[in-house]
């Protein structure tokens, strides 16, 4: 899906830096935004590390000289497993990257983010509301992280930041719920996300990317703390003005 909000925002003008562990993928990526003309940053980075959050916000600075927006895309699921079983490390590692990593990014770039009057996009689920047995760091995380962004906004009045419910995407994420879903969790809740693939309900990583890249350059002042869903009309009916195609 970061993809996806990149090759949005690209085709709108914004000056774009991609980040992510995979430096071959996010390489790949710049060089075909700046091949179709526009400017990109490829940032390989951990974001459950601190040091790096805040070299990437560095390096964007002395690259595009501001930062307009954030938005908080990277994630992970694993441990999928019950709570009993859930292996520690990874428990933790959950948290550092779901949670932590947006706090790090967040923290690093509010003075930039307050000088713009910038926004926050940060991507969340229906398991920051919902019970999914088997995710108990994912829905902690994320639970966390919808309420972390309702604390920034209260505390910061020259930005703007909301959390984006980005529905049931067809993802390398939701790849991951099939695989280890039948063994980890219970049979009906691992029996939805295979059908939703089976029935071709799962959302295109296109179309929840557009209102993440909307709200990243457009959304209002007075939804700063909400929880917003990626279908809600007042984000997809600009957005679509907003952003008619994606860079090829
Ligand atoms: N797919 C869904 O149905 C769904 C539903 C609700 C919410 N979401 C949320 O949507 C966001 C995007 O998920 P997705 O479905 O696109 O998942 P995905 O295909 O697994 O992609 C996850 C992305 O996060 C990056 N990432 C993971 N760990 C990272 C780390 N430690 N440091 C930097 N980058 C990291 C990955 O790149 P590298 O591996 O190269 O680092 C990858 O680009 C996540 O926040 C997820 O929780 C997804």
């Amino acid at each position: 899906m970061g993809r996806e909000i990149a090759r949005w925002l690209a085709s709108a003008g914004a000056a774009v830096v991609c980040a992510a562990r995979s430096a071959d993928r996010i390489e790949k990526l710049t060089e075909s935004i700046r091949n179709a003309g526009g400017s990109a940053l490829a940032v390989c980075m951990d974001v459950s590390k601190r040091r790096e959050c805040e070299e990437a916000v560095q390096n964007t600075v002395s690259t595009f000289g501001r930062i307009d927006g954030l938005v908080n895309n990277a994630g992970v699921l694993d441990p999928v497993a019950p709570l009993a079983d859930a292996d520690p490390d990874q428990w933790r590692y959950n948290l550092s990257v779901n949670l932590l990593g947006p706090f790090y990014l967040i923290r690093a770039a509010l003075p930039c983010l307050r000088d713009a009057r910038g926004r926050v996009v940060n991507i969340s689920t229906g398991a920051a509301v919902k019970v999914i047995e088997g995710w108990s760091a994912y829905c902690a995380a994320k639970a966390g992280f919808a309420h972390l962004t309702r604390v920034l906004a209260a505390e910061e009045q020259q930005i703007t930041a909301v959390s984006l419910r980005p529905g049931v995407v067809d993802t390398a994420m939701q790849e991951r719920i099939r695989q280890v879903g039948p063994k980890m969790m219970p049979p009906q809740k691992a029996a939805y996300f295979q059908e939703l693939k089976e029935t071709g309900r799962l959302e295109a990583p296109s179309v929840p990317a557009r209102s993440a890249a909307w709200l990243a350059l457009h959304a209002p002042a007075d939804w700063s703390g909400e929880l917003l869903d990626y279908d809600d009309p007042r984000i997809t009916e600009p957005a679509k003005k907003a952003f008619p195609a994606p860079v090829e």
